[in-house]
């Protein structure tokens, strides 16, 4: 199985710890794991330019530094994002990178492998928002066209991994070990929803009628979608 991971944080806290238990209960002979951390792979701010949109992705000021991420998403059977909770959403770095990938949402340019894969997303907080940033990730999974996802999300009560009592570590460790056989059951199983499905179709109606993003229905014809074809 290939794992990507883009963490949201590059330092070695609560989320990077319980990510790494998941990596571990993941673990098989054939695991292929490329991780990234932000901000070290952070692309700079958007600029807005649009380019990705409208002239495509290798047109953006900073192609180079985001598209290594997106190929290693494209490989994977899994994608795990992770991050700890600032104020109530992802880290800033981990949404910049994410900015950078709104052209492989259903409405632009979705890549097919995508609706073949599993995503899991990770985030810590010390009282209140973990599931809120959970929450966020799945919608970008769900946008990409990930057909599944999970989520870990726990509100741990410390501001870092070496204040989590052994007890309550070992509590996360039992979580993990459920969640991440629930993954590997499903590997190579999954299939889209009936949302993932509608939301599809509908975007297929609105490139038949596309005449203001020629990148995007270029997408969509050379994929066969507006004749009928399924990327799944
Ligand atoms: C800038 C910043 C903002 C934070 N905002 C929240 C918050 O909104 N809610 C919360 O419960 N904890 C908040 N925290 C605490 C962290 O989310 C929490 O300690 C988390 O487990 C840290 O994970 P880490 O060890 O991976 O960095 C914040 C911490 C920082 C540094």
């Amino acid at each position: 199985m290939k794992i990507a991971v883009i963490h949201g944080q590059q330092h070695k806290g609560s989320t990077y710890n319980i990510t790494k238990l998941f990596l571990n209960k993941l673990a098989g002979e054939n695991r292929e794991i490329v991780e990234f951390f932000m901000p070290r792979d952070t692309p700079p701010s958007c600029v807005g330019c649009c380019n990705c949109f409208m002239k495509g992705e290798l047109k953006c000021p900073h192609a180079e530094i985001v598209q290594p991420v997106v190929r290693a998403i494209e490989e994977a059977d899994l994608v795990i994002l992770d991050s700890p909770c600032y104020v109530l959403g992802m880290t800033g770095q981990l949404k910049t990178f994410l900015d950078h990938m709104g052209y492989r949402w259903m409405p632009h340019r979705p890549h097919p492998q995508m609706f073949r894969k599993i995503g899991l997303a990770v985030s810590t907080a010390a009282g209140a928002g973990a599931k809120k940033v959970t929450k966020e990730l799945r919608r970008h999974f769900f946008y990409w066209g990930i057909p599944k996802s999970f989520s870990y999300a726990k509100n741990i009560r410390a501001t870092n991994w070496e204040m989590v009592p052994a007890k309550k570590k070992a509590r996360i460790e039992k979580e993990v070990t459920r969640l991440a056989a629930k993954i590997l059951k499903r590997q190579g199983k999954v299939k889209p929803g009936m949302k993932t499905k509608a939301i599809f179709k509908l975007m297929g109606l609105m490139q038949k009628s596309n005449d203001w993003n020629p990148a995007d229905r270029e997408h969509w014809v050379k994929n066969g979608w507006l004749s009928g074809k399924n990327p799944w």
